[in-house]
């Protein structure tokens, strides 16, 4: 028996035994067990994450997908090994999902480098799942591809068509409000979410499938098809027989993530109208490899980058007619001048070369021309100011426009419990005009940044026909939801951030047009007021998760990763700012 440390395949990897013959002598008579032959262990390996579970039905298909998985790679002269990692559904995450995304990246990035593995198809679906999974193999270093289950399809509520879920927050609004009752609220519910595969809309997981497609680390198209189509299984054969392919290629994530395909990713969450969650998940991606992401860059970008999908929140339409539009490609098209075409991709090709090779487009609606776009910015615009020294975030492509320059007067909410008791007061003091603020949802304020921004309406303005108000926290908001809603408050207020000496009665101004926030109170009375108040609490866990998450999480301007993740030294930062890339609508 060889008695050289062996670098690949069953053999990649082994067991700690202090006889490397040894070692590899027990893997093979272990894996024999499982009755497979010699020939079959002699081929390139691909490991297959399965982030199936009974507790996500964003993944509901997982088990047919990889069927598709393994038959590409066996067609590819391969040997498919699936293994199992946490699974995160954003329903069903307690106290949210963000608090287990980095769990879910240390657990993918281990299971990558402990099992032995030439490269590994990564199946996520459900919001958190792919910026876990593209954080972790970005750190493990193997050849990686993203797979997505697919969006669900659409369903209907008395000839209307509904899909999870802007329309989740729409109707839930109208039965706040007293339109709808509890009998149609129920039907409506079942409704909502038509089949297994994720969020119907632009939500965070329509936002990642395409950011990963424009990252180059998913196969051309595989951003958009729905999780019961044949479409989607064809994919998933794709992706296996890719994954082989890139063995040999050794394109491993560092070759793929570089700075100028952030870049093109970070474009594109600005044309497709993406969640404002992608901001944070790409910045943790990035930081995995060194790479900074420079927010007031992304801002310039963004008012240079129209919103050209029409998809809710920010359109009219749901993920299915975005795939029958074409999907991404058709949306890269539209950008080619703006993207760098040279970025490579898992299949080994250029992005340029993949858009080449995708066909010419055809007459639709959804994906607009460059004159002709849905929003005339990016969806998402960056706020600095008193109020956000580190920055914060709007979705103004989803904001009601009349509301993006507004002044008003502070309705203040000290944390989720706070807001919980008395945002349906009928006594509480609060009128349309006001600016709802809430602290203390920030990545150590509640823990784990929940997608609490999206305060309520009070229902005593709800009932008077108010949709929408200017509302501000350090919180996150869900990619599926639409208003005035400033997110990301950075440095939050559970650290000391100015957000917490906001204080009721308070004026505060939004200015998009001059991406500003600002709380009118002077320098010197924040500083009063935060020296009053009490010292930001110490760690209070004691053991567990909890203790490694509030002593090691980052901000949001640092992608919520945990400290110790990140790359010791950013060495890079995107976007760059250079000229020569400015975008220039045909008149
Ligand atoms: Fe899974 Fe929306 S809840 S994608």
């Amino acid at each position: 028996m060889d008695q050289r440390t062996p670098a690949a395949g069953f053999q990649k990897g082994l067991t700690s035994y202090g006889d490397t013959g040894f070692s590899s002598f027990l893997r093979t008579a272990f894996i024999k067990g499982a009755g497979y032959t010699d020939d079959a262990l002699s081929r390139p390996l691909v490991g297959i994450v399965n982030t199936g579970s009974g507790y996500n039905p964003c993944h509901g298909n997982m088990t047919e997908l990889v069927g598709a998985v393994r038959r590409g790679v066996l067609l590819a002269g391969g040997l498919p090994i699936e293994f199992p990692t946490i699974s995160i559904h954003e329903s069903f995450a307690h106290p949210t999902s963000m608090y287990l995304r980095n769990l879910m990246s240390m657990d993918t990035e281990e299971m990558i480098r402990a099992q032995p593995m030439d490269a590994v198809v990564l199946i996520g679906g459900c919001d958190k799942t792919v910026p876990a999974q593209l954080m972790g193999a970005a750190s493990a270093g193997v050849p990686a591809i993203q797979l997505v289950t697919g969006s669900m399809l659409t369903g209907a509520h008395q000839g209307q068509r509904v899909g999870a879920c802007t329309d989740c927050r729409r109707f839930w609004g109208n039965y706040r409000a007293g339109e709808i009752d509890d009998a149609e609220i129920k039907r409506i519910g079942s409704q909502l979410v038509a089949s297994v595969g994720t969020c119907s809309v632009m939500g965070t997981a329509s936002t990642m499938a395409c950011l990963a497609e424009a990252l180059g680390m998913m196969v051309p198209g595989g951003a958009s098809p729905p999780a019961v189509t044949a479409d989607r299984m064809r994919v998933g054969e794709r992706t296996g027989a890719a994954a082989v392919a890139m063995i040999a290629r050794q394109l491993t994530p560092e070759k793929i993530l570089t700075a100028r395909a952030i870049e093109n990713a970070l474009r594109v969450l600005l044309a497709i109208g993406g969640s404002t969650n992608g901001i944070i998940h790409l910045t943790a991606i990035a930081g995995r490899l060194g790479i900074a992401i420079d927010l007031d860059a992304v801002d310039a970008m963004s008012r240079e980058t129209p919103v050209l999908v029409d998809l809710k929140p920010s359109g009219l339409n749901y993920m299915e007619d975005f795939h029958h539009a074409g999907g991404l490609p058709a949306v890269l098209r539209e950008l080619r001048p703006l993207l760098h075409l040279d970025a490579l991709t898992v299949t080994g090709r250029t992005l340029g070369e993949e858009l080449d090779a995708a066909g010419p487009p055809f007459a639709q609606d959804l994906v607009r021309g460059r004159g002709r776009p849905i929003y005339a910015e990016g969806g998402i615009a960056v706020l600095r100011g008193n109020l956000a020294p580190g920055g914060a975030i709007i979705k103004q492509s989803a904001a009601t426009a009349h509301l993006l320059e507004h002044e008003g007067r502070a309705v203040v909410f000290e944390n989720a419990e706070d807001l919980a008791d008395r945002i349906d007061d009928p006594t509480l003091d609060v009128e349309p005009d006001d600016v709802l603020v809430l602290k203390r949802i920030g990545p150590v304020g509640a823990p784990g940044m929940p997608e609490a921004g999206y305060i309520p309406i009070p229902k005593k303005l709800a009932r008077q026909g108010v949709k929408d108000m200017v509302r501000i926290s350090d919180g996150r908001m869900s990619g599926t939801a639409l208003g005035t809603i400033v997110v990301h408050v950075t440095p939050e207020a559970a650290i000391g951030g100015p957000l917490a000496a906001v204080r009721p009665g308070d004026r505060i101004r939004l200015s998009v047009a001059n991406r500003a926030l600002a709380v009118l109170i002077t320098e010197a009375e924040i500083a009063r007021r935060s020296a009053a108040a009490p010292n930001p609490a110490e760690n209070p866990a004691n053991r567990g998760y909890l203790k490694l998450f509030l002593q090691s999480v980052t901000q949001a301007d640092q992608g919520c990763d945990f400290d110790f993740l990140r790359a010791v030294e950013m060495k890079e930062r995107a976007p760059a700012r250079h000229a020569g890339m400015h975008y220039r609508p045909p008149s």
